[in-house]
């Protein structure tokens, strides 16, 4: 009988590795970066000529190898990184396989030249993976490794190669990734003869990202910094008025490693939600921390990305961080106090029930904001105006003015009352439900089939919200109970639009059904422009507002309040 199996001879074998780590000129401009980081390199130059088809090159001045290495270095699984599966865990280095140089070698006209004292150094040349000459020359310490005609020898892998300028653009964005993560080194990329990036060494991590990402872009940021448990998610996220449907740039870190994770990315998503609009993505730029042994780095043959320990855990982190950082900003937008910190805290002390005198109306008229307790947390800073609260003002008959020490603010009524309504009826619709106002005389509604079937679909949102409704034949309903949201609020008009927008799908950029639901009704139900409201319901809407999770904003994304800095005032008028 004759052998059926045999051990693939090294260069296929390698061959085949070369499929996995090397997929684009792109990915071989980030192996060879990050052996260049790897090997502590001050200034890393990356060449390419046609997309990096016909020609890659790196040169770094990094540690350089010694001629021995330097051919055990295009050996497999030669590496200088780890010596045993335990060094696996909690790994800084980029590299650890030992795949890289061999994989890339074996798929082109590959040279490496390297010198580890600034003196000697060492030229290997290979073609396809076999070595054709091994000589010495001079060279300054460093490593330049050129890669020219990438999959030369593997056609089926060629012609998977996509147009020039795309492949130009993959590895232009593996560098500007890599060169995020390296403040203190220094990048250039050369392409076709033309400097299409460069960033000189020892930024600081913020002015790396504005020279990445552009100032444009990163003036759109707001900081978030967030730990729970053995997780930590710092760096930035965009604001949520400028994020847009497309064109956004997202970047995860784990433990200073960039990997991709489209999961934590919708997570950061829904920490927004009800703040943007559905269909808008925020750029994102995420650094989690978390311990070494909750991580698994080597589960991706390109090392794209990771696995976690606690995958749920680290979503929750990455959704709360977000929020907490967008809560944070509506709490720093508008405060009562004079001076200090506008912290978190800050915003919750103004409005303790001394300062406005209607919080314990508001605590009866909604139980279940459970978190109201903390508004009154003796331990939260005051600050010294907190017993005269601003004078509230209705301009327009639509916005809500008042002035603080160092700023004017503008409040949209409508907007404002949509959050406040939004955030009510989503806790409460958990919990039994809104109160409701029986009617003395009963009113019928007529709908089309389409209506009558989106009432059927939300009967039992539609009735948590305090409307019961009942089927009278035909196409017509009886209303024998309604919400009331406020005093002048129109319950007809309201059920009329909310079902006609349910039947109609138009809050359908929301995902969750709830939601969607609970933000159309919020819509509906608000206060509209154009209504005057008293003194006292001023001051209800507003304390109701900075009572919620993400005052600045309604929930279609738009502003629901505005201010003009002091400052800005006395810049227009000469005074600065
Ligand atoms: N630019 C470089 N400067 C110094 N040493 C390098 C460089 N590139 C590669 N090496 C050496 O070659 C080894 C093999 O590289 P590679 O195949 O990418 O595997 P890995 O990075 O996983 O160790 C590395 O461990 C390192 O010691
Ligand atoms: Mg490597």
């Amino acid at each position: 009988m004759s052998r059926r199996i045999a051990i693939l001879p090294d260069a296929v074998a390698d061959q085949i590795a070369a499929g996995e780590v090397v997929e684009r000129p792109g990915s071989a401009v980030k192996e060879l970066v990050e052996n260049s980081l790897d090997a502590g390199a001050r200034h890393v130059r990356v060449d390419l000529e046609q997309g990096g088809k016909t020609l890659i090159e790196v040169s770094d001045d990094g540690c350089g190898m010694g001629r021995e290495d330097a051919v055990l270095a295009l050996d497999r699984h030669a590496t200088s990184k780890i010596r045993s599966a335990a060094d696996l865990v909690g790994i800084r280095s980029f590299g650890f396989r030992g795949e890289a140089l061999p994989a890339i070698a074996s798929v082109s006209r590959f040279r490496l030249v390297t010198s580890e004292d600034g003196n000697e150094g060492t030229e290997i040349g290979v073609t396809g993976g076999r070595v054709d000459a091994v000589k010495s020359l001079a060279r300054q310490r460093g490593t330049t490794v050129t890669v020219r005609g990438l999959f030369f020898n593997t056609p089926a892998r060629r012609k998977f190669l996509r147009s020039v300028p795309s492949e130009a653009r993959a590895a232009h964005d593996a560098l500007a990734t890599l060169a995020l993560t390296h403040p203190e080194v220094g990048f250039e990329l050369q392409i076709d003869g033309r400097s299409r990036l460069a960033v000189p060494p020892d930024q600081s991590p913020d002015e790396r990202l504005a020279a990445i990402w552009g100032h444009d872009l990163v003036k759109t940021l707001i900081p978030l910094d967030h730990g729970v448990g053995s997780f930590r998610v710092t760096g930035f996220i965009q604001r949520p008025g400028d994020a847009a449907p497309s064109g956004r740039r997202t970047q995860l870190f784990i433990n200073d490693r960039p990997f991709r994770d489209p999961f934590l990315v919708r997570a950061a998503e829904a920490g927004y939600r009800s703040a943007i609009h559905p269909g808008d993505r925020p750029s994102l730029f995420l650094k989690l921390e978390t311990a070494p042994e909750e991580v698994d780095v080597n589960v991706h043959p390109a090392k794209l990305e990771v696995r976690f320990r606690d995958r749920l855990g680290a979503e929750r982190v990455v959704e709360e961080a977000v929020r907490e950082a967008l809560g944070r900003r509506a709490a720093a937008a508008v405060v009562w106090a004079n001076g200090g910190d506008r912290t978190d805290g800050a915003i919750r002390a103004d409005s303790t029930p001394d300062v406005l005198g209607i919080l314990d109306e508001l605590r009866s008229a909604s139980p279940a904001s459970s978190d109201l307790s903390v508004l009154t947390d003796p331990s939260l800073p005051l600050g010294a105006s907190l017993s005269a609260p601003p004078a509230l003002t209705q301009l327009f008959n639509t916005y809500i003015f008042y002035a603080e020490s160092d700023r004017l603010v503008l409040i949209d009524q409508h907007s404002a009352h949509e959050r406040v309504l939004y955030e009510e009826v989503m806790t409460r619709i958990q919990s039994g439900g809104l109160p409701s106002q029986r009617l003395l005389l009963p009113f019928t509604l007529e709908f089309t089939d389409e209506e009558l079937e989106a009432i059927e679909a939300h009967g039992e949102q539609v009735s948590r919200i305090g409307f019961e409704v009942e089927a009278f034949g035909g196409r017509s309903v009886v209303v024998h109970a309604v919400p009331a949201p406020h005093p002048r609020f129109d319950a007809e008009r309201c059920l009329r639009e909310l079902v006609s927008d349910l039947a109609r799908g138009r809050f359908g950029g929301w995902a969750n059904r709830l939601e969607r639901f609970a933000a159309t009704y919020a819509c509906r139900a608000a206060i509209k422009a154009g209504e005057a409201l008293t003194e006292q319901e001023m001051r209800g809407l507003v304390t109701r507002l900075f009572a919620c999770a993400l005052p600045p904003h309604d929930v279609h994304g738009r502003a629901s309040m505005v201010q003009l800095p002091r400052e800005e005032l006395e810049r227009r008028f000469g005074r600065r």
